[in-house]
């Protein structure tokens, strides 16, 4: 599908039909996603994937039982990793596998571990959950290129579905996105004028 009309067509599904989505196509939208930009290529995020119907059902309380939870193929939780050295020891390892000179994989966490250590802890939380959202702006179109529906959801309560779904601490859910094949009617896009928004 060309992207402009992955955008024209995408919309925030309200309610899914409960179709499985094939493994093979959750995987390539897995390919597709990582390939999402970020800051210092630190990459801080994780994203827990839930597709049976028993932690959807769980869940549905701590996401004002909106009814994308439910009847969604994959719930998609997009969560921050906070833990910014643990990222930086991974990717450091990629780079060196990528052949990447030891004194510049050297130099680039020298100036990351100085970056972070300017940092007081909501800063880190800030800034890691705004890379998720950018994230999830590629998952929602990646999803249509593969001819899924989805929705980008706030409407949850983060610390609830930290405790339902056992996450360790460095993982702050920000953002879902369910995923599957629509059931409701696609509404037609609202959006501001141009010089609403252009200046
Ligand atoms: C960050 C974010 C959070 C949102 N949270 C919810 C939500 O919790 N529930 C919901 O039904 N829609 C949610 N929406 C959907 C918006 O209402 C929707 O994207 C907007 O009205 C534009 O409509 P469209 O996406 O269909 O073009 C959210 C959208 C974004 C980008």
């Amino acid at each position: 599908m060309e992207f402009e009309q992955i955008m024209k067509e995408r919309y925030a599904t309200k309610l899914f039909d409960k179709r499985k989505i094939p493994e093979e196509k959750i995987q390539k939208l897995i390919d597709i996603i990582r390939l999402t930009p970020s800051s210092y290529n630190l990459q801080p995020w994780k994203i827990k994937i839930i597709s049976d119907d028993e932690t959807k059902k769980k869940l549905m309380p701590a996401s004002f039982n909106q009814k994308q939870i439910e009847t969604c193929s994959h719930l998609l939780v997009l969560c921050a990793d906070i833990d910014i050295l643990t990222r930086l020891e991974k990717i450091t390892k990629v780079m060196k596998e990528n052949g990447i000179e030891d004194s510049k994989i050297k130099a680039y966490s020298s100036m990351i571990k100085e970056v972070v250590k300017s940092m007081k802890k909501e800063e880190i939380l800030n800034w890691t959950q705004k890379q998720v959202y950018i994230l999830l702006a590629n998952t929602l179109n990646a999803a249509k290129h593969l001819g899924l529906d989805s929705c980008p959801m706030e409407g949850f309560e983060p610390k609830e579905y930290s405790k339902i779904l056992n996450l360790p601490k460095n993982l702050i859910p920000t953002v879902l996105c369910p995923i599957g094949y629509a059931a409701d009617t696609p509404r037609k896009k609202i959006r501001l004028e141009k010089e609403d928004i252009i200046f």
